[in-house]
């Protein structure tokens, strides 16, 4: 078996995940994910602008938290003023990864009148700034799909390029499907050997139901080597 051949950004968290875009720039797997961003660039000048994207995935565990992560830091890296918001109020890990405080965040902009701006943290790279996902509310749903939600957007694409939502498993709750609808593209992740053909039918199928545009499918590999963790399709 090959190690891991990067080190998790904050190791003392379990949940946080693996930041190889800050770790190790030069390594294959960075650059796919730039592969992803110039994708999203492509798709950025070919007609419609590209300023919100939904990072979902048909069930848990699946890389959904790890590709918001690195692809909102080579965004980032390539100079582009970048939010990733953690609209996983069910699970979330942002807070983890980046080693934030979680007690102000989107739940609490979204349940108080706390503004995105109040609430916003650096995430120690530059041009990126997280709005983690604020302590547990038990309506996660209701408070994504409300109007109070769409100023956060509009807050937002006021003070950023790139907006990322890091969101929950698409098939089993309805939070990924609404904010697919309304963001400007989405971002399928798949993990190999672990999701299910019927789990990504039914994914799909609920993006088309909302109308959302998939921007690709980021295929999460298991380690087989260091070289061959994630690449892009546009299917
Ligand atoms: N390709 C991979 N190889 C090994 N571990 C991975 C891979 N992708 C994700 N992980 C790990 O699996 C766990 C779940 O990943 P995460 O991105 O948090 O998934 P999700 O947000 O979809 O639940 C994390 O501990 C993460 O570091
Ligand atoms: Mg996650």
């Amino acid at each position: 078996m090959k190690k891991k051949s990067h080190r998790r950004h904050t190791l003392e968290n379990s949940s946080a995940v693996s930041l190889i875009s800050v770790a190790d720039k030069s390594s294959q797997i960075s650059e796919q994910y730039r592969t992803i961003r110039t994708n999203i660039q492509f798709a950025l000048s070919a007609d419609q602008q590209i300023q919100t994207i939904v990072v979902t995935s048909s069930g848990p565990s699946e890389g959904k938290s790890t590709t918001a992560a690195n692809l909102a830091v080579v965004l980032a890296d390539s100079g582009q003023k970048v939010l990733l918001i953690d609209a996983d109020m069910r699970k979330p890990t942002v807070h983890e990864t980046f080693s934030l405080l979680n007690s102000n965040g989107l739940s609490m902009v979204l349940t108080t009148k706390h503004s995105v701006l109040e609430s916003i943290q650096p995430s120690g790279i530059e041009n990126l700034t997280i709005l983690t996902s604020g302590p547990k509310p038990p309506n996660p749903s209701e408070l994504l799909g409300s109007a109070r939600m769409d100023r956060v957007i509009e807050e937002a694409r006021g003070h950023y390029d790139t907006i990322i939502f890091d969101m929950p498993p698409i098939v089993a709750v309805t939070d990924a499907q609404l904010m697919a609808s309304r963001a400007d593209g989405t971002i399928l992740v798949v993990r190999e050997n672990v999701t299910r053909k019927e789990s990504l039918a039914k994914a799909k199928e609920l993006l088309a139901m909302v109308q959302a545009r998939v921007l690709g499918v980021v295929y999460n590999g298991i380690q087989k080597t260091k070289d061959q963790d994630y690449y892009y399709s546009n299917k």
